[in-house]
């Protein structure tokens, strides 16, 4: 039997989760845990890899960013926070960084005027808070992380996949 809060969640997500399984699922107690946890996957991020982070306001997208840049070996992961106004930051770590925000994205034609598929389709990892509001501009292999608050310090991570293949391979589209 699924808990009804799963129910919700899946309803809410379905546009970024569709055709994809939790890959692995985890229960935060601190900004701390959700950004070693980040950590441990930036570490292994590969070229081309792209993640939706999904979660309502305050859950901890920016946070968990913080952690893969961190793993990403890059110094100024402190100073990781939402591009809110710039719609995309850049970072310099082991590999190229972009972090995009969603949030205040009026049209798709933003992001081409950007040359957004030089980023998705590019040779570095793309990170990508409020995707939801436009889920069909990410590449199939996209990765999901969504956050739950479960209590005042508590989250349930989860990272989402595309099903049938194996973490971390089959990396193109
Ligand atoms: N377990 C946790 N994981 C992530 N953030 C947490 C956790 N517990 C408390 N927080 C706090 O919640 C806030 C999350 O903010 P932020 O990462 O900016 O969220 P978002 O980008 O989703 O709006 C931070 O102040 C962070 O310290
Ligand atoms: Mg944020």
């Amino acid at each position: 039997m699924m808990r009804e809060e799963d129910k919700r969640t899946e309803a809410s997500v379905s546009g970024l989760t569709a055709g994809k399984c939790v890959a692995e699922e985890m229960l935060s107690a601190s900004a701390e845990q959700t950004r070693a946890w980040a950590a441990q996957l930036g570490h292994a991020l590969e070229p081309g890899d792209v993640l939706a982070l999904w979660g309502e306001l305050g859950a901890g997208k920016t946070t968990f960013c913080q952690g893969l840049a961190q793993g990403l070996e890059i110094a100024s992961w402190r100073r990781v926070v939402s591009p809110t106004f710039t719609l995309i930051n850049e970072y310099t770590g082991r590999l190229p960084f972009y972090h995009f925000d969603f949030y205040r994205l009026e049209h798709p034609g933003e992001l081409e005027e950007l040359g957004f598929r030089d980023y998705f389709w590019g040779n570095g990892v793309c990170a990508v808070e409020w995707a939801e509001r436009w889920p069909e501009l990410l590449p199939e292999r996209t990765q999901v992380i969504t956050i739950e608050v479960v209590g005042d310090e508590t989250r349930r991570l989860k990272r989402w996949s595309p099903c049938g293949r194996l973490n971390g391979e089959g990396a193109g589209d």
